[in-house]
């Protein structure tokens, strides 16, 4: 093995497909001589992956680089490489705007992320086999890259580029791969992961679950984030036959407005949605819920507000995360009339945020008294099957799954015996 002694550090900013992108920057890096660090000071090399998705993401990933311009006078050679979706949308301006900045690669550069970063810096050193940045029991694998939606508030198919299915066979092998160094939960990632379908080939989302789940030593599979018009009888009845598919899904629904969600053009209604949820349901009654909204979209009245705040209780969801309306140069609704002001922005989050903690708590508070088969991660921490904490005080292996009796709660734990 050749190894130059240079250090890197990366910091990843914004979604799971983007911590799945620093993993392949990550490999190519290493394959240039570069060992992980996690202290920066440390570092020969900065890798920030960026996201752009709303302003205030942008914001820190940038002042970030910013900072960075004196971390590169603290010591010659030092190399700044600035990747993802803000990188993207700024595109020449990056580096203009910081000129410290050696190479800048855009979310849609990750297929030849190695050959910019060849021409941006020689090290000089040979390719070798590398392991990857962490072998861990939860495993991520990009299914599909960019998104063919138009939501009008939305920069993500700006940025990435329209929906690509990856090829089966090379998501199947990268999957047994992973199991083979250790990975026991796989996370399939896409930004509407169920509208998966191959191009050319007859492997769709629910058809590609079933291969993954065919995988021996995976003992659980999850995928982030699905999107209410994919969801249909085949797939619902996928997760109501194939246990290792988790009982959770984070299901952004946005908003429970219907003239909000077709200003948004998200393609469906309230009825549509609550149909979806109550189909998945149907097949799988313990199945948990969450979601993600937004508050503040252009012209959004109170009446609107109020169907939205009604949708948690009526979903009942898990968990929400909840945003305020960030106008993004170039959507369609920043262009809108009536665009929102601040005071109503902080006013529906914080009510919006109350809604969700209490609908949340109730969730969690019902768990108490079932059992849930566990995945340990640590041998006294696991996650359930619904994407829940639990603790206990017997030792279990790492990456074995327990049915475990909930007994009580801590914070935002559950506590178990076997
Ligand atoms: N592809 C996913 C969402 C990806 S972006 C889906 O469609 O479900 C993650 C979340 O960021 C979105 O669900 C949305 O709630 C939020 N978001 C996206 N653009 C936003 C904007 N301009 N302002 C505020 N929140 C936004
Ligand atoms: Fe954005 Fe909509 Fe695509 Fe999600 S589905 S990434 S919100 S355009
Ligand atoms: Fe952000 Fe890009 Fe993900 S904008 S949310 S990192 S797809």
């Amino acid at each position: 093995m050749q190894d130059t002694g240079k250090k890197l550090f990366i910091r990843t900013f914004g979604c799971q497909m983007n911590e799945a992108d620093s993993d392949e920057m990550y490999l190519a890096l290493a394959q240039a001589g570069y060992r992980l660090t996690d202290d920066m000071e440390d570092a020969d090399a900065v890798l920030l992956n960026t996201c752009t998705v709303r302003e205030h993401a942008e914001h820190r990933a940038l002042s970030l680089v910013g900072r960075l311009k004196f971390w590169k006078q603290r010591r010659t050679g030092r190399l700044i490489i600035v990747a993802g979706c803000a990188a993207q949308r700024l595109g020449s301006e990056l580096r203009r705007r910081f000129p410290h900045v050696d190479l800048a690669a855009g979310a849609k550069d990750l297929d030849r992320f190695a050959e910019l970063f060849a021409f941006a810096a020689d090290t000089g050193a040979k390719a070798f086999p590398v392991a990857q940045r962490n072998a861990p029991l939860v495993a991520y694998s990009t299914i599909m890259r960019g998104c063919s939606h138009a939501c009008a508030y939305c920069i993500v198919p700006a940025v990435r580029g329209p929906g690509v299915s990856r090829d089966p066979g090379e998501i199947l092998a990268e999957i047994k791969d992973k199991a083979a160094r250790g990975a026991r939960e796989i996370v399939l990632l896409g930004q509407t992961v169920n509208s998966y379908r191959h191009a050319g080939g007859e492997t769709d989302f629910p058809a590609l679950l079933r291969k993954a789940h065919a995988i021996e030593s995976i003992q659980r599979i999850r995928f982030i984030s699905p999107h209410p018009g994919y969801i249909n009888e085949d797939f619902a009845e996928t997760l109501e036959r194939f246990p290792k598919i988790a009982r959770h899904m984070h299901l952004p629904v946005q908003s429970g407005s219907d003239r909000i969600l077709a200003l948004m053009k998200r393609g469906y209604t309230r009825a549509g949605l609550l149909e979806k949820i109550s189909l998945l349901k149907t097949r799988v009654p313990d199945i948990a819920v969450s979601t993600d909204f937004i508050v503040g979209f252009p012209s959004e009245q109170e009446t609107d507000f109020a169907d939205t705040l009604s949708l948690v209780r009526e979903c009942g969801f898990s968990f929400a995360y909840c945003f305020k309306y960030s106008p993004r140069a170039g959507t369609p609704a920043a262009e809108m009339p009536e665009q929102p002001d601040g005071i109503t922005l902080e006013d529906r989050l914080a009510r919006l945020l109350a809604e969700v903690k209490e609908t949340a708590a109730r969730r969690f508070e019902e768990q108490v008294g079932t059992v849930q088969e566990t995945l340990f991660e640590t041998p006294d921490k696991g996650r359930t099957s619904t994407n829940y904490w639990v603790r206990t005080k017997s030792q279990q292996t790492p990456g074995t799954l327990v049915k475990t009796k909930i007994t009580g709660l801590q914070g935002n734990t559950l506590l178990a015996d076997l």
